[in-house]
């Protein structure tokens, strides 16, 4: 599929199950949460701040009640927030970070925009993967960081879903998820760039009851665009019936936080 197509239904997914986003965002919840938690403490030098494909603004919400729950009497003004980055206006109007000057609608596409020169830090947590080449616009955000200043990111893996991998390849269809970067690719292009402290590859499970639930759960998130051409009805009944009774789908998921040292 052309990526500018791909990229308008990403955007238009999104759009329509923004008021949704929220509640059913609950790996996407903790994972913000997490990366939040490694921020906090990160010796950040003065400079730009934003969070890449921000949507609703979970990351920077986590981290600003992890920061006040830090210091509790400390001024808002003393902690400069993120400005919050996105494509999708309507997941922007739900971000309460994202109000004034707080947001910026900006295809991540197309780079950096210029708002953020020389970031001291940049954050982003499951947006990577949507991107044309995820892997150079990682490059690309690490070489435009200044001098000692970080990135934290979160992505979903190739090593998620092989549940659905393998019903697929026992059914004989095709997988049509989102093709994911791989644990190792990312790895490698952060540190062509950034002294990485901290890399996780973090595995979670989740309930999936017989695929249908796990399918619609994604829509309902927004996140339903692929690049593959969608399942006819019967290859999408044969998937189903492959697919692990009981079921858990497992994600796997690259957190790494890393600094660049050189200029
Ligand atoms: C799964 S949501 C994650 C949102 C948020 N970071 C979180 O953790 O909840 C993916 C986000 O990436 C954004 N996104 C996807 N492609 C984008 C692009 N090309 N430019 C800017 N934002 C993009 C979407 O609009 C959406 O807000």
């Amino acid at each position: 599929m052309n990526s500018q197509i791909f990229s308008q239904q990403v955007r238009h997914r999104f759009g329509r199950q923004a008021d949704h986003y929220n509640g059913h965002a609950k790996l996407q919840r903790a994972i913000a949460w997490r990366l939040a938690r490694h921020c906090l403490s990160l010796p950040l030098p003065p400079g730009p701040r934003a969070d890449l494909g921000a949507g609703t603004g979970l990351v920077g919400q986590a981290l600003r009640e992890q920061a006040h729950q830090a210091m509790p009497e400390a001024n808002a003004q003393d902690n400069p927030s993120l400005l919050q980055v996105d494509f999708c206006p309507e997941l922007l109007a739900c971000n309460p970070m994202a109000k004034g000057q707080g947001g910026l609608l900006w295809d991540l596409n197309a780079g950096l925009p210029r708002e953020i020169p020389q970031p001291a830090l940049l954050t982003s947590s499951f947006a990577l993967q949507w991107l044309d080449d995820p892997i150079q616009q990682l490059e690309l955000w690490c070489s435009a960081l200044r001098p000692r200043g970080w990135l934290a990111l979160a992505v979903p893996t190739a090593g998620s879903f092989p549940q659905w991998h393998q019903a697929a390849a026992a059914a004989h269809v095709p997988f049509t998820g989102l093709a994911l970067p791989s644990a190792k690719n990312l790895i490698a292009a952060a540190r062509r760039h950034l002294q990485v402290p901290t890399y996780q590859r973090l595995r979670f499970t989740q309930p999936c009851g017989n695929g249908l639930t796990f399918l619609r759960e994604v829509r309902q998130l927004g996140a339903s665009a692929t690049r593959q051409k969608p399942l006819h009805p019967s290859q999408l009944r044969r998937l189903l019936q492959h697919w692990p009774a009981g079921g858990t789908l497992g994600w796997e998921v690259v957190l790494l936080v890393g600094q660049r040292l050189t200029p």
